[in-house]
């Protein structure tokens, strides 16, 4: 864990303006400073940074939070992560506890793996730049099929010289320790103990982390014999799982979510010839074929994945059965053909970016329809393999979530196969209740997963009734905003707002699960002697209670005049009067609790039908109805005067 003074540090350098103008062009207007949501496509901007808080709050898509929250939604980043990359922006050294020894060791062993992965990619570089051979075998090979100096530098293209120690050598001299080079796969073990270099005369791409970190290498021979492996690359690691990797997603990221789509091609040229072209929303799967972890990885940023493929028929037939998964993700797939010949990189270069934009766009087909026509293509007239595309196909379209998307390609299918839009349906259905049952079965064979982690990106409003929470983020609202006020009503001297409010509401549950926990950690801080304010709220390391505190900040008086309004309750000026402002929620609130329990009771009594049981309940019930008219008379005089 992070300790909790670097992480005051962090909070101190921070500035909001800074690190979210690195992601969204931001224009100073009064106080604040708007600009383009990055999380909703909008044309007005109601993206808004308040630098003097601390916060932003993005009215489109209603996500809101500190400069750490938003990191962590834009960038996927876990918490320490995204307080990680402030820390280097703001050359802060990060302090973290030592949680066990062994969690420690392997975080040092990582931490070893990447960084003499990173230094040798600044060897492979550097050799490729500056040395005689680099230049004349490795940069030459680059520049022959195209690429830029900026490309080069941008992904840190290298080349390892054709020696059998000159990386391994110079490594060692420097101090890297055997260990970490051979498990990273940069030079391999002899048999009797001594290291030679992985990578002998080959250009080497460097494969980035998700956070920009080198974990692996692809190098690839210059030579045209096939007894030469074309690539060679890194086996996997403590820190490179080839199946959770894409290559080019951590230059790609930012261009996927803006376009709100991401192209998917097979190679390392491919990438860097189409993203030198401009289209910088590309990664490679690289040689593998798609795993379901790296479908996740561009599912974090966007829902579109279009693939493109080089025209190999054998390819494309072998990869179809695959893609099913990115449908049963909630993916919407397109694929998009190249000619016989050609892929996206040779492609790019040959027709330029607006021949090969305007190829995608004349060719690309949805998925399920482009898998129709090639498996079509076999039957010929065939009835029996004909009866085995369609099934193939409904399978596919069976594993769609989304039933109105489903049916709609149905309707497409049906004209495409020649056959009644019913019969497809029905084998939907058919196929449908089939793993209904098969899910349900293996969930009664499976515990239920542990919910301990919070669900940082739920909406849980809807879990309680709307009513119940308005009342009870109004509370909240008014503990953030007046909290720390000194109370100045009836000679109650030397209270603050937020303890007083705290003590007259410890009788009462909050049903809405962000508002229960934020009033226990004001109650819990209250008991420290702390009184915790809006940046404390703020930077909390919970997700949940820094959106919380966000939107009741920003919606600040909006809310509550609905909320007055609802009540048919005036009050000018909230803070004029806050005896009234403050009295007003905390009794509100617990009118409407008791309502709760008299409704709970009078259920309670009409289905009870013994006596003692009916005359306690009654008792409860004329009790509850004292407490209530109390308490409204107490509202009527305290607000209506
Ligand atoms: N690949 C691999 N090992 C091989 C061949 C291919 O790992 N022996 C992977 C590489 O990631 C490569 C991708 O599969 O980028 C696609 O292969 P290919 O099209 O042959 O490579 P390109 O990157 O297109 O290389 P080039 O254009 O230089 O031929
Ligand atoms: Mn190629």
């Amino acid at each position: 864990m992070i300790i909790k003074s670097t992480i005051d540090r962090i909070m101190e350098a921070t500035d909001i303006v800074e690190v979210i103008g690195e992601f969204v062009q931001l224009k100073k207007r009064g106080a604040n400073y708007v600009g383009l949501s990055p999380f909703a496509n909008e044309r007005t901007p109601s993206f808004t940074v308040s630098p003097a808080k601390g916060i932003f709050k993005d009215f489109s898509s209603g996500k809101g939070g500190s400069a750490v929250t938003f990191l962590m939604e834009l960038e996927k980043f876990s918490y320490p992560e995204a307080l990680k990359w402030l820390a280097k922006k703001y050359g802060i050294e990060v302090e973290e506890t030592v949680e066990s020894t062994e969690n420690r060791e392997e975080e040092n062993r990582r931490e070893s793996l990447m960084i003499v992965s990173g230094y040798a990619a600044k060897f492979f570089h550097e050799s490729l730049l500056e040395t005689d051979e680099g230049k004349s075998i490795g940069l030459s090979y680059f520049k022959e099929r195209g690429f830029t100096n900026d490309t080069i530098k941008k992904f840190e293209l290298g080349y390892s010289p054709d020696q059998w120690e000159a990386f391994t050598g110079q490594a060692l001299k420097d101090g890297y320790q055997e260990e970490f080079m051979v498990e990273t796969g940069l030079s391999v073990k002899r048999d009797n103990g001594s290291l030679y270099d992985r990578y002998r005369g080959r250009v080497m791409f460097p494969i980035h982390s998700f956070t920009g970190r080198v974990i692996a290498f692809g190098g690839r021979t210059l030579k045209n014999d096939k007894n030469v492996p074309k690539y060679v690359n890194s086996p996997e690691s403590e820190i490179y799982h080839k199946s959770n990797v894409l290559y080019g997603l951590y230059f790609a990221k930012k261009a996927i979510r803006e376009e709100d789509n991401c192209y998917l091609v097979e190679g390392y040229a491919d990438v860097l010839s189409v993203h030198q072209a401009g289209i910088e929303n590309v990664v490679a799967s690289s040689g593998t074929s798609l795993t379901v972890e790296q479908i996740r990885l561009i599912s974090r940023f966007t829902k579109n994945i279009t693939i493109l493929y080089d025209g190999d028929a054998a390819g494309i037939k072998a990869s179809l059965r695959g893609l099913d998964m990115i449908l049963e993700e909630g993916l919407n797939v397109k694929v998009v053909l190249f000619p016989d010949g050609h892929d996206p990189d040779s492609y790019v270069r040959n027709f330029g970016t607006n021949g090969f934009k305007k190829h995608i766009a004349d060719n690309k087909k949805d998925f399920i329809l482009f898998k129709t026509d090639i498996l079509l293509k076999e039957v010929g007239n065939d009835p029996i393999k004909k009866a085995e595309v369609i099934r193939e196909i409904v399978e596919s379209i069976a594993k769609i979530p989304d039933s109105i998307k489903a049916s709609v390609f149905i309707k497409e299918c049906s004209y495409q196969l020649q056959i009644d839009e019913r019969a497809l349906l029905s084998e939907l259905n058919k196929m449908r209740t089939a793993k209904a049952r098969k899910d349900s079965q293996q969930q009664q064979n499976t515990r239920p997963a542990p919910v301990d982690e919070p669900h940082f990106f739920d909406e849980p409003q809807e879990r309680v009734e709307r009513e119940d929470a308005t009342q009870e983020k109004e509370i909240i609202r008014l503990l953030l905003l007046y909290g720390n006020k000194v109370i100045d009503w009836d000679g109650i001297a030397n209270t603050y707002i937020g303890p007083f409010m705290i003590a007259e509401l410890s009788d009462v549950d909050f049903d809405y699960p962000a508002a229960k926990k934020f009033t226990e950690i004001y109650r819990r801080e209250v008991e420290n002697g702390v009184l915790p304010d809006e940046q404390y709220f703020i930077h909390y390391a919970d997700k949940e209670i820094v959106d919380l505190t966000v939107t009741q900040i920003a919606t600040k008086y909006t809310l509550s005049e609905n909320w007055y309004e609802m009540h048919k309750i005036l009050v000018p000026d909230e803070q004029a009067n806050m005896k009234a402002t403050i009295l007003g929620a905390i009794f509100h609130l617990k009118k409407h609790k008791i309502g709760k329990i008299l409704e709970g009771l009078r259920k309670e009594l009409q289905t009870t039908s013994v006596e003692a049981d009916q005359e306690i309940l009654l008792n409860q019930y004329m009790h509850m109805k004292k407490v209530e008219k109390t308490i409204s008379d107490y509202l009527g005089s305290v607000i209506l005067k």
